[in-house]
Order: structure tokens, then sequence, then C-alpha cells
């Protein structure tokens, strides 16, 4: 079996990724400091507690495990945080990403895929957003991983390195056979929060804004299945492992739905209410933002197998009633 770093995989699209690389035939050493992993979710593989950021930890782990690429999860992601406190996010997400790419250039590590976002677009000119679309994120977290991006490219040109990043729009949803699920602490994603309003285990939900220039008033935004991206990041491996070029490619299902319409999904699979107020909107909240992802399509061979909001739903809905609780 091939072994293969994944910084973050104790997280929830990480530990989603560690099941398809092994089910792929891959060996998934996970490196995770567990600030927001879970043990419970690390079961296709050894994993290893430490920090991206301590060079000693990762040059041990190397020289253990012998990896023949990195995918790296590993970083915070709370927007409102990283507008809190940008050192925060800078020194994990960017110094803690450069320390991992020294120890990979001086290993001989040849592949990283990186986990980027959307918010490395910011407020879009246009929808559906292509990866040629200008980048000029705004805030904080959105900044460190364009920041990353640009190291990836230095790193290439330099060094040699071959690298795919990923720009992730809403992951959402669960593992379809139940056995991981988002379990974030604390949680901000809209599906989460809806479904604990449902279960009365979270506060009445909180829609931020119902008078933007969409149909219903409410955000839109693009939700795809984390099982869906972590298929993408084996179909990257393969791809890097074949010889191809380095690339940015958007992961994203090219839908839009807005707020209101994913309440009314949740309602529609759970057979019962969301209990939620209509709020004011939130500052930096752009109306509409959904991918365009046929590069992805093309150049991976990648089809998301579970498009449709309703399973999405379903499925984090099934995780939330049942081994949600897996953490305690
Ligand atoms: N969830 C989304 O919708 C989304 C969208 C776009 C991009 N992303 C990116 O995808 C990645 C994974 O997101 P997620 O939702 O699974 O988050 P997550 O918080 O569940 O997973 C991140 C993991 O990284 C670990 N970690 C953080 N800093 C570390 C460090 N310095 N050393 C070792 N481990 C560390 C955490 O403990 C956690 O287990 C992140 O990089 C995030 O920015 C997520």
């Amino acid at each position: 079996m091939i072994p293969v770093l994944v910084t973050g995989g104790a997280g929830y699209i990480g530990s989603h990724t560690c099941k398809v690389l092994a089910q792929a035939g891959y060996r998934p050493i996970v490196l995770d400091n567990l600030v927001y992993g879970h043990k419970w979710a690390v079961c296709w593989g050894p994993l290893e507690v430490g920090d991206i950021s301590d060079r000693a930890c990762l040059d041990a782990i190397i020289a253990c495990h012998r990896p023949e690429a990195v995918i790296h999860f590993a970083a915070y992601a709370y927007v409102g945080e990283s507008v809190r406190d940008p050192g925060r996010y800078y020194r994990n997400n960017v110094a803690g990403t450069l320390t991992l790419l020294e120890a990979m250039r001086d290993h001989g590590i040849a592949h990283l895929i990186f986990s980027s976002t959307c918010a490395t677009y910011g407020i879009p000119d246009q929808t559906p957003i292509t990866e040629d679309h200008p980048q000029r994120p705004i805030n904080p977290y959105g900044a460190s991983k364009l920041m990353v991006e640009r190291m990836l490219a230095d790193f290439g040109q330099a060094h040699g390195l071959g690298w795919v990043v990923l720009r992730y729009f809403n992951a959402a949803g669960a593992d379809p056979e139940g056995e991981l699920g988002e379990d974030h602490d604390p949680e901000t994603h809209l599906i989460p929060l809806a479904i604990q309003a449902a279960l009365g285990q979270g506060p009445r939900l909180e829609v931020f804004g119902d008078d933007y220039p969409t149909p219903d008033g409410s955000c839109i935004r693009d939700y795809i299945h984390v099982a869906d991206l972590a298929e993408a990041h084996v179909l990257a491996l393969t791809y890097l492992r074949n010889g191809g070029a380095s690339r940015a490619l958007n992961l994203g299902t090219g839908q839009g739905h807005s707020v209101l319409e994913v309440i009314a999904a949740i309602e529609r699979v759970a057979g019962r209410p969301v209990p939620y107020a209509l709020g004011p909107r939130r500052p930096g909240d752009p109306p509409a933002l959904y991918a365009d992802a046929t590069k992805a399509q093309a150049l991976l061979g990648w089809t998301p197998r579970y498009p449709e909001l309703d399973t999405i739903i379903e499925h984090a809905w099934r995780w939330h009633q049942g081994a949600g609780t897996k953490g305690g």
C-alpha cells in the first residue's frame, strides 16, 4: 500500500478522504494536532498526534512512514475568527504550511494536494466562478489560503513540487455508510446548524439576510457532498502520479441553493420544522457563490456522485441523529 501523509486527517473532510484513500489502495498516515479533529475519525491508518509547524515532528514522521505524497487539510477555517485574530491564521495556515513544504522539499516528497477555498475569490464579478476569476479575498482566512497557493507555485518553480490546489465551495453531508460526519466545535456551517435546531439540540437558526438580489432574498451557495470531495482528492493524486501538470481546480456541483431552500429541504427530509429567524445581512457575505467545476471534471474524470441537495441532507441528517454524538 502506498503511504500518503494526510495533515488534518482527523477533521471533517480529511477523515472522509482517508476512507476513500484506503479503499483505493493507499495507506493514509494522519498527522493532526487534534485541536479540532477527533481520534475516533481516524480508522484507516495510523494517527500521529503532532503539529505541521513542528519540523522535528515532521522529520520523524516522514522518516518513519516514507510517504509518497501529502494531502494537506490542516488549517484553521473560521472566517469570523480570522478577522478578529489574523495572526492565528497566518501563523497556522501560512507559516505552518511553509514548514511542511520545506520538510517535503528536504525529504524529496514530490506531490501535494492542497485544500483551498472559494473564499480566495472574494466577492465575485460573475457566477458561475471559473478558476481564472480574479482572487481578491476579503478576510484573513481567504488571504491565508491564497498565500499558500502562491507558495506552491514558487516551490513548484524552484524545486519541482507537483501540486493540485482544490478550491472547495461548501462542503456538506456525511459518509453515505454512516461511519463519519461533520462534528465541528464550534459549528458555523448552515446544514449542521439547521439540523441541530430541528433536533432541538441547538438554538433557533439565524438566517443572515432576506433582501439579497436572489429569487427568495436569501444567500445562494454551492453545497458539495464530502464524499465527492474525498473522491476528487484521490483522483487528483492519481493525476499527479501520472505526471499531470500542477493545477488549481474548483470543486462544487455548479448548482446554487439558497438558505431558505436548504431549510425547506431539511424540513422535507426530517419531517419536522427547522425553527429559524430572519436577521440582518452579515458583512462580507456575497449574494451568490457557485462553481464552474467543469475543469475538475474534464481533467480528473471527476463526477459528483451525490449532487442532489436532498441526498446531501439525508446523509447529514442520518449522521446527526445517530453517530453524530460519537465525540461525546
Ligand atoms: N468545510 C468546508 O466547507 C471547507 C471549504 C473550503 C475549504 N476548506 C478547507 O478544507 C480543510 C479541511 O476543512 P474541514 O472542514 O475538514 O476542517 P476541520 O477543522 O474539520 O479539519 C482540519 C483539521 O486540521 C487539524 N489541524 C489544524 N491545524 C493543525 C496543525 N497546525 N497541525 C496539525 N493539525 C492541524 C485540526 O485539528 C482538524 O482536525 C481546511 O484546510 C479548510 O480550510 C473547508
